[in-house]
């Protein structure tokens, strides 16, 4: 545990510990994967300036998100499957963020419910909505959210229809998972995953399995999950979802000024800068490269989140400067989570707010709030 320095060292772990088709599934972008890499490979671009013998004591990384309290401002984003990474994945993804103090986001796609985070996290999580063509399955998911107490909805709206992502057809990835001798080799050679998963009842999506019409069993799952995505959703349908949640409302996958400008007129109280982590548009610029310009367009008018690429606390840090008010991370808890399970999303969080921590005073700040444009050599 003294020598995982890095994401990177995570994500070596559990790619060891993590079936292949599992570990794909979060290793992976759409068609090429070039905004994939790209959403990486951009904050190295972008450069710091350093800065000497100013008052580098009493650091804080504390800031706010849509109005509440965050350890740092970097929260869980939404990721499916994620009970597939590690049993029970959410539900300890969760506690981790919580003893943390930094928000979760349960997502719609996930394995364990929003009542199994609910019955073991004492604080409010956030819940990620999927618009799905069962308008009543996406009212009642809306009031379940409601029923536990979550704080934020988190409405996604860059998956109208599912990207391509090469590696999961390559794997024979679908959801539910339908096993062949292949997957079940994958899995023989991940024994402690194995006798995990074995442990768990929760091994299928409990949002949906005996809520939504005529989902009762794996099989018809698998139908329903084909046909649920909506190619006709519509600013409208944002509307009537934030009248149905009546709480705080967060927009997610905005990666145009345009867009940007519609969505603070919705009355929502943030954006979320992002490009689904490269799963979804292939060939789309990168969340960094186009928050700056989102950031200036929309003003104070709605708070604006980014995610997509951020593998250590200086990259949170870039984007704070570029205009973010907060960040999510994807693939770094999954990394944590599949590699040493509740402990390896600490770990991460822990190995992000080291990094944060030693950047700011290196540039010669004190507050993460103070991180702006100036703080950036161009
Ligand atoms: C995602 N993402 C995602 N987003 C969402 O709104 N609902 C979802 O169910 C999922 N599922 C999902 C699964 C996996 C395996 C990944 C990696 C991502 C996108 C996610 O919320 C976020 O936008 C990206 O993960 C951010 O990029 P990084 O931090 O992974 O680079």
């Amino acid at each position: 545990m003294s020598m995982i320095l890095t994401i990177a060292d995570l994500k070596d772990l559990a790619r060891r510990r993590v079936p292949k088709m599992f570990f794909d599934y979060a290793d992976s972008g759409g068609w090429t994967e070039s905004t994939y890499r790209a959403n990486e490979e951009d904050f190295h671009k972008i450069k710091f300036r350093q800065r000497v013998l100013v008052d580098m004591s009493n650091r804080s990384l504390e800031s706010t998100m849509i109005g509440e309290k965050v350890a740092m401002p970097v929260a869980l984003a939404p990721t499916g499957m994620t009970g597939m990474q590690h049993p029970d994945g959410e539900m300890l993804a969760a506690q981790a963020a919580e003893e943390f103090g930094v928000p979760f986001t349960l997502s719609t796609m996930s394995i364990c419910s929003i009542e199994d985070v609910a019955s073991v996290t004492k604080k409010p999580f956030w819940f990620q909505l999927y618009v799905l063509r069962d308008k009543d399955f996406v009212l009642n998911l809306i009031d379940r959210a409601k029923a536990a107490k979550c704080s934020a909805l988190v409405l996604t709206l860059d998956l109208q229809i599912l990207g391509q992502r090469h590696k999961d057809i390559r794997n024979g990835l679908s959801a539910p998972p339908r096993f062949t001798p292949k997957h079940i080799w994958q899995m023989a050679t991940r024994p402690g995953w194995c006798i995990g998963m074995a442990g768990t009842k929760r091994r299928t999506f409990r949002n949906i399995v005996g809520h939504a019409k005529g989902v009762g069993d794996l099989t018809s799952l698998s139908s329903w999950t084909t046909e649920q995505f909506d190619p006709h959703l519509s600013w409208n349908d944002v509307a009537w979802i934030k009248e149905r949640w009546g709480g705080k409302l967060i927009l997610k996958g905005i990666l145009d000024k345009e867009d940007a400008l519609m969505a603070a007129k919705t009355g929502a109280d943030a954006i979320i800068v992002s490009n689904h982590g490269g799963r979804q548009l292939d060939g789309a610029p990168s969340s960094i490269e186009v928050l700056e310009e989102i950031a200036d367009a929309v003003g104070d008018t709605i708070e604006v989140h980014m995610d997509g690429g951020i593998r250590s606390g200086q990259d949170v840090l870039k984007a704070l400067c570029l205009g973010a008010k907060g960040t999510y991370i994807g693939r770094p808890f999954l990394y944590g989570l599949g590699a040493l399970g509740k402990e390896g999303v600490t770990k991460a969080l822990e190995i992000i707010r080291k990094e944060m921590d030693i950047t700011l005073a290196l540039c010669g700040k004190r507050l993460v709030t103070d991180m702006g444009k100036d703080q950036l050599w161009r």
